[in-house]
């Protein structure tokens, strides 16, 4: 297949391309280049990317294409609630435009990159696919608008898939620090401590960035009635795990004890999620990780590559700290858009 990936060299983006480009489909990237330059050992590489802003793709940017995989975002609660108003501008608003203008291109598939934040504060029973939306965050809540603009554009010949991953871990050329697996590995790498930014009580879902490409990869391969319109959440079950138990973990791998940072307190995004729709119904889905192997790949390539606290806790790795730089250097505007797309091409 023909596929474009949107965010392509994000985080995620930057497994996730390699390992659908591995059996064979061809890949075509796009992103507006935030990221550029801030690697985690080699730069990612080995695929065309285009940098614009999915705000401005036209259906004829479109052609050809016989999926749209679209991960670009603003990915996290911190810049959401910095921004809101961008968050719903790329994230809803985006994400939609996207979309349409895909449906209009005749591009038949698109698998959209949700969340697990989008069910919020859900009480204590796990929750599946049909579950209560109730986001607690302009983050959230625009994967919910945009999953329900998406939706609305489903027919005979578009068929959008939701993908609500859940909190991602794992080593990438685009490393992220700013979550939680990845931030406990790297504060008890560089700085000798597990530091907990909440009391450690909340339940989270996890899952390794390689195991979300797994699945995207498990939807683009998926007979169509099987993923059309639907939403899936991505995980699985043995990985919804309370924070203090990932900090136990990382705290055993790396021989560091666990500290609560000052006013640690309560986290309001405390959710378990049900994983048995993936799990039954796209059985080319196979998560091959655990969060105690994430911790071994993590603390082994920050080793390797010689991970400094100043990188680690700046804007190479956290996004809040990088769109700052970017808009403090007059290169992103109010709504996050590029002033000047040259700048950040490579
Ligand atoms: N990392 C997680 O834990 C996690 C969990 C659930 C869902 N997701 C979702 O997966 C996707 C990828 O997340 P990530 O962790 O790789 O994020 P990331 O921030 O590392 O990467 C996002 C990429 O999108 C690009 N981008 C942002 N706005 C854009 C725009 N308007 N036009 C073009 N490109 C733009 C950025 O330059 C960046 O390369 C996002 O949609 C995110 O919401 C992530």
């Amino acid at each position: 297949m023909r596929v474009l990936v949107t965010g392509d060299r994000g985080y995620i983006g930057a497994v996730l391309v390699p390992f659908i480009q591995a059996v064979g489909h061809e890949v075509i990237g796009l992103d507006a280049g935030w990221y550029d330059g801030c690697d985690f050992g080699p730069a990612p590489a080995g695929v065309r990317s285009s940098t614009a802003d999915v705000r401005e793709v036209t259906a004829g940017d479109l052609a050809g294409f016989d999926a749209i995989l679209h991960l670009a975002a603003i990915s996290n609660d911190p810049i959401g609630h910095l921004n809101p108003e961008a968050t719903y501008s790329v994230n809803a608003a985006g994400a939609v435009h996207l979309a349409t203008v895909a449906k209009a291109a005749g591009v038949p598939r698109f698998l959209f990159s949700s969340s697990c934040s989008l069910y919020g504060a859900a009480g204590d029973a796990p929750v599946a696919e049909d579950g209560k939306f109730n986001p607690v965050t302009p983050y959230g809540e625009s994967k919910v608008l945009a999953e329900q603009g998406i939706s609305a554009l489903a027919d005979d010949t578009f068929s959008p898939t939701f993908l609500r991953n859940a909190t991602a871990y794992g080593s990438s050329p685009r490393l992220r620090a700013d979550i939680v697996v990845n931030n406990l590995t790297g504060t008890a790498f560089t700085r000798g401590e597990v530091r907990l930014q909440s009391d450690g009580s909340p339940w989270r879902p996890l899952v390794h960035i390689e195991d979300i490409s797994r699945a995207f990869l498990a939807v683009l391969e998926a007979p169509r009635d099987v993923v059309h319109n639907e939403a899936f959440n991505v995980g699985r079950d043995v990985d919804v795990v309370q924070v203090r138990d990932v900090a136990l973990q990382v705290a055993q791998t790396l021989n560091a004890p666990v500290t609560f940072a000052s006013g640690a307190g309560p986290d309001k995004r405390d959710y378990r999620v049900d994983f048995s729709k993936i799990t039954e119904r796209l059985p080319a889905f196979r998560p091959a990780w655990t969060v105690a192997a994430g911790i071994q790949q993590l603390a082994g390539d920050m080793a390797r590559y010689e991970l400094k606290a100043e990188d680690f806790e700046g804007p190479r790795f956290v996004r809040l700290a990088r769109i700052r730089e970017l808009s403090q250097a007059g290169r992103l505007d109010e709504e996050l858009r590029l002033r000047d797309t040259a700048e950040l091409a490579r």
